[in-house]
């Protein structure tokens, strides 16, 4: 279950959470923990859905570099989410293979269905939607996948996206 995080205020991690911090920097050198902050961000994001500004201050104290080192990993890869999301984020792929295939229809389908534009939130909280480049299915297209956990979905249809959908509200309790 997420966490709840505030936009403004500062961010404690969990001793939980620290832990698992830990054993991440123990796999690198003494000294080295800054390696260790592409893992780091990945668990924030699996605690709160997210990685806001204070986040990534409480990550960059943690590894004892400045924020703005932080800020730069965070902002550049595309995995790492810098504002709230959907309880389930689909991630539809919209590069060549699957385009062929009819990734746009499946998108404007999610849109539709969904009720909100890609990047945007449903008003339950439930679900966001955007377009990413090449997820290795290529053979398999059109393609998403699911966070948290980048559940697959393949060779998807309309119904089978319709299907999806109502799979996951139900799961939610919606
Ligand atoms: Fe869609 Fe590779 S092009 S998975």
């Amino acid at each position: 279950m997420l966490s709840v995080q505030n936009t403004d205020t500062p961010v404690t991690f969990s001793p939980e959470l620290k832990a698992k911090f830990a054993d991440v920097v123990s796999r690198y050198p003494a000294g080295k923990q800054k390696s260790a902050l592409l893992p780091v961000l990945h668990l924030v994001q699996a605690e709160y859905g997210w990685v806001s500004a204070p986040a990534m201050d409480a990550v960059a104290e943690y590894l004892s570099i400045q924020s703005i080192e932080v800020y730069e990993v965070a902002s550049f890869y595309t995995m790492y989410f810098l504002k709230p999301q959907g309880k389930y984020m689909l991630e539809v792929c919209r590069t060549g293979p699957c385009e062929i295939v009819g990734a746009t229809p499946i998108m404007e389908h999610i849109e539709q269905q969904l009720g909100v534009k890609e990047g945007d939130v449903t008003e339950d909280g439930l679900f966001s939607w955007r377009g990413v480049e090449c997820l290795a299915a290529c053979g398999f297209g059109p393609v998403l996948q699911i966070g948290p956990e980048y559940t697959f979905y393949e060779n998807l249809t309309k119904e089978s996206v319709d299907t999806l959908i109502s799979d996951l509200r139900r799961k939610a309790g919606n």
